[in-house]
Parts: C-alpha cells; sequence; structure tokens
C-alpha cells in the first residue's frame, strides 16, 4: 500500500484523475471499477474536463460499479445508477451498453449477485478499482464483519451508513434503503490495481485504522492492506491522525514514479 498526501481535496482529486486518465490512455478498453460517493464527485468532473479537452476517448472503457442500493430503480434520483450517469456517463463518450451496475430490483438478489460476478469475470476482471471509504470503515457496501473473502451480495447497512448516507435521501437516515447489493471484500482484492480516495477530517480516524491498524473483518477497507497494488490518494485533513506521515510525504517528494505528477 502507498499512502500519498495531498494539500486538500481538490489536489487528491486531481491526481486521482490523472492516475486514471494515465491508466486509460495506456490501455483504451480499461475496465473501471467504479465507486460513488462525494469523494468521487470531484474526480468525474476532473475526468469529464479531460475528455472535453479530448485528451480521453471512453469508447472501449467499460464499467463496473461497486454497489447499489436494493429497492430504487435506475432512474430514481437517489440510485447510484442515476448519479452514475450525472457525474460521468452522460458527459463522456462511454458506451452504455459497457456500463455495468447491480440491479437493485432484482426479484432474486443472490441470482443478481451471481450474474454481477460473472460479467466481471466475462470481461477478464477490473484492471483499476476506484474507492471510498465509509464512516464505517466499509469499502464497497461491505459492512463490519463481511468477509474478506466476500464476493458480490446483498449486505444489511449500518446506523453509521446510514447516517453518513442520509445527505442524499433529504438528511433523514430513515429514508435511506436498509439494503444495497455490494461486490465482495474479495471480488475488490480481485481488481488488479486499487485506488482508494479519502478526504476531510471525519474521516481522519478510520483512515488511520484502515491503513495502519490491524487487519480485521470489522473493519473492511483493512483487507486492503493485503492487496500488492493499492494506492491511497488522501488530503491533509484525513491524513492528520497517521502515524507513518512523514514517511508517507518522503515518498511522494522522492519516488521517480510521481515526480511526473507533482
Ligand atoms: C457510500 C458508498 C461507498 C463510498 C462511501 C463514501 O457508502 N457505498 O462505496 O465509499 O459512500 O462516501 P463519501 O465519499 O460520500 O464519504
Amino acid at each position: 500500500m502507498e499512502i500519498l498526501i495531498q494539500a486538500n481535496a481538490e489536489r487528491a482529486s486531481k491526481l486521482a484523475a490523472n492516475i486514471i486518465a494515465d491508466r486509460l490512455l495506456a490501455k483504451p478498453d480499461l475496465v473501471l471499477g467504479c465507486a460513488t460517493g462525494r469523494s468521487m464527485e470531484a474526480i468525474y468532473g476532473e475526468l469529464v474536463q479531460m475528455y472535453r479537452e479530448k485528451q480521453l476517448d471512453f469508447s472501449r472503457c467499460h464499467s463496473f460499479n461497486l454497489d447499489e442500493y436494493v429497492g430504487l430503480a435506475p432512474d430514481d434520483a437517489r440510485s447510484y445508477h442515476y448519479y452514475m450517469r450525472q457525474q460521468l456517463f452522460q458527459k463522456v463518450n462511454i458506451d452504455l451498453q459497457n456500463t455495468h451496475l447491480p440491479n437493485g430490483l432484482a426479484a432474486d438478489l443472490k441470482a443478481e449477485a451471481r450474474r454481477y460476478e460473472q460479467q466481471i469475470a466475462q470481461q477478464d476482471g477490473i484492471d483499476l478499482q476506484l474507492l471510498g471509504l465509509g464512516e464505517s470503515g466499509h469499502i464497497g457496501f461491505n459492512e463490519p464483519l463481511s468477509s474478506l473473502m466476500s464476493r458480490t451480495r446483498d449486505k444489511a447497512l449500518t446506523p453509521t451508513t446510514l447516517k453518513q448516507n442520509a445527505r442524499f435521501f433529504g438528511g433523514d437516515p430513515e429514508k435511506v434503503p436498509r439494503r444495497a447489493l455490494t461486490i465482495g471484500v474479495g471480488t475488490i482484492l480481485e481488481a488488479r490495481e486499487i485506488l482508494m480516495v479519502v478526504t476531510g477530517a471525519e474521516k481522519a480516524d478510520i483512515l488511520a485504522k484502515a491503513t495502519e491498524g490491524p487487519i480485521t473483518a470489522m473493519i473492511s477497507a483493512t483487507a486492503l492492506q493485503l492487496h500488492s497494488n493499492c494506492k491511497v490518494i488522501v488530503d491533509e485533513a484525513a491524513a492528520q491522525h497517521l502515524q507513518g506521515q512523514d514517511y508517507y510525504r518522503w515518498i511522494y517528494e522522492h519516488e521517480p514514479e510521481w515526480q511526473a505528477y507533482r
């Protein structure tokens, strides 16, 4: 794992977008694992900007989203289907046929979960998986005690997550769906590269536990410590409780890989 500390959220988003752009330029048929949430909005904004400036071509890119709420239709403004169309899909030249999200309206959620795993396998897996970090320590919607080998399935959301995501539901945690379909921690770990982006002081505590704490199913993001190609981009506010801050900064300043991005 490599932790890249940036001065602020804007710089963190720009670095993430630049890394995604590089991967897409190197592999036009990139299979991109997409995440949702506040932290992703500026990243998608940067990608849209780069597309408009003709630096990027999404026409052969495939995408798989991490998760979707159970019970929300794709045209529901609070669904992740809708979020992705608004933030990215409608604004770039990606072929909508190549974009995938779990179907939260499926009558048989277990069959839908199996179908989703098969679709990922048919594309030969995910090249680059984007992740945010939930305040419960989740990646995707893998809430505490999710098996670190779990696959796509439906999960009950924790009160912490209902509260965190209430802002998309008029501020009322009671209005947030109680369940979601999410790809598993094991599925995420199979991505060839992982990019987690974490910003804001409210994530500082869980970020330190996720990256520097012991690996535990209580915090599914700790599983990322097992991945051999995982980068975590954070801003100063989120980084404030990291014990290894000085080392991470030194690496970012001195490793040749990062010279082009600074
Ligand atoms: C939701 C998503 C997660 C995401 C998290 C972070 O819960 N299921 O995949 O990481 O939000 O959200 P935010 O970036 O809004 O803090």
